[in-house]
């Protein structure tokens, strides 16, 4: 590769506007085609936008401009549209999750693996300062060695507010497969791999309605649970509760607490790029026996400020520079296979051990430009 890299986009739904909005300012990123099972989509996307090309997913891959993939489809079809890019020899970036199953998801990365091209998968998220802030702070120490973990994200669910919900609740989805991939990313990346979960889960209603858009009234199928609580076990020897849920009146997401020996830290939103990093020391000696207030110790963000397509643009610089990109296919599979895990746990109740494991996650420079030009 020399100079900006061609970058292909399939799938112009709700996401690719983020997308093409911050691949399109990357120096070192050049968006040259979007595709669309329904090229319409593609069309009004790349005139917005002003990408060169537009399509299919067939128009995508035979045009030779793109050497990397962006796969923005649907879960449903993420091998299937992440496969064929790499048949057509393209390196893929793909939405989360990696698949909707362990075979589809192994034998894509084995054919990447095969044919010498990378795999990339989202979230990104945890590239963006505000997650990278608070891995620097834990790594150097400020809550001691880490023990035990909290997340929470429970919202009435995205039926509210998205114009075509269903595959939210379809089978690859569901809070679990659907958010479960920001949490777990960031815990897997902070902590290494998980060893094993249990799982408690309900799909409280077996049918919700659209509330927004052309469809609204319209009601379609709940094919997954809708609330799952987590308990996780790290190979590292912590232990997390992790809730997802898409029934809670009560609104509460981004919830990240992570409790070590010298301290307890609150990371920013795993769905969010930046955020509050902050952490309390334990009390020591209660004075008077009635000390209620903590003093919390406020952790400066550093870096840049993005959004999506970061991951995409770590990819092709790691390419450029042959060192290890951060999201990686792998860190996918193993998400995918936790969450998967406690899916089946939720349905049988049986503690499952992981089989999959993933290597340390690189971190990201605080210095890391995205408007930098690398790549000449
Ligand atoms: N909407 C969000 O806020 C959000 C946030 C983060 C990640 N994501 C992820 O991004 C992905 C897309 O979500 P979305 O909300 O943009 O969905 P969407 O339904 O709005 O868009 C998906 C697009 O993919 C197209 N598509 C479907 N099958 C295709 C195929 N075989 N070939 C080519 N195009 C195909 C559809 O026509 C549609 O335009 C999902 O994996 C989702 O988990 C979404």
């Amino acid at each position: 590769m020399t100079g900006p890299v061609g970058v292909g986009i399939v799938g112009a739904g709700v996401i690719s506007q983020t997308y093409l909005e911050n691949l399109t300012s990357f120096p070192d990123v050049k968006v040259v085609a979007i595709g669309d099972v329904i090229p319409e989509r593609a069309k009004a996307k790349a005139e917005e936008h002003g990408v060169p090309a537009w399509g299919t997913l067939e128009d995508v891959l035979s045009n030779p401009d793109v050497e990397l993939v962006v796969n923005l489809t649907i879960p449903q079809v993420h091998i299937e549209v992440s496969s064929a890019a790499i048949a057509a020899g393209k390196h893929v970036w793909t939405e989360k999750p990696l698949g909707l199953d362990r075979e589809g998801a192994r034998q894509l990365l084995a054919d990447a693996a095969a044919k010498g091209v990378r795999v990339g998968s989202a979230p990104d998220t945890i590239l963006g300062p505000g997650f990278q802030t608070a891995k620097r702070a834990i790594n150097e120490g400020v809550i001691g060695q880490p023990l035990f973990v909290q997340t929470a994200f429970q919202t009435q669910g995205p039926d509210l507010w998205h114009p075509e919900p269903a595959f939210l609740f379809a089978n690859g989805a569901g809070p679990l497969l659907d958010m479960g991939p920001y949490y777990f990313s960031a815990l897997v990346s902070l902590l290494g791999p998980i060893a094993g979960v249990a799982a408690r889960g309900s799909r409280f209603r077996t049918e919700r309605t659209i509330h927004t858009g052309p469809r609204a009234g319209e009601t379609f199928p709940v094919e997954v649970p809708s609330s799952v609580q987590v308990l996780s076990s790290f190979e590292g020897g912590q232990h997390g509760t992790h809730l997802v849920s898409f029934d809670s009146a009560l609104e509460r997401h981004g919830v990240v607490e992570i409790h070590g020996t010298e301290g307890s830290i609150v990371l920013p939103d795993p769905n969010m790029f930046a955020g509050r990093t902050a952490y309390v020391k334990p009390l020591g000696v209660l004075r008077d026996g009635m000390k209620t207030e903590q003093e919390w110790i406020e952790v400066e963000q550093q870096g840049t400020v993005v959004g999506r397509g970061l991951g995409v643009l770590d990819m092709v610089r790691a390419i450029a520079e042959d060192r290890p990109h951060v999201a990686t296919g792998e860190l996918g599979f193993h998400v995918l296979d936790v969450l998967l895990s406690a899916q089946a746990s939720a349905e049988t109740g049986a503690y499952l051990e992981i089989e999959s494991t993933v290597a340390p996650v690189p971190a990201v420079p605080a210095d890391f430009d995205p408007f930098a030009q690398t790549l000449v």
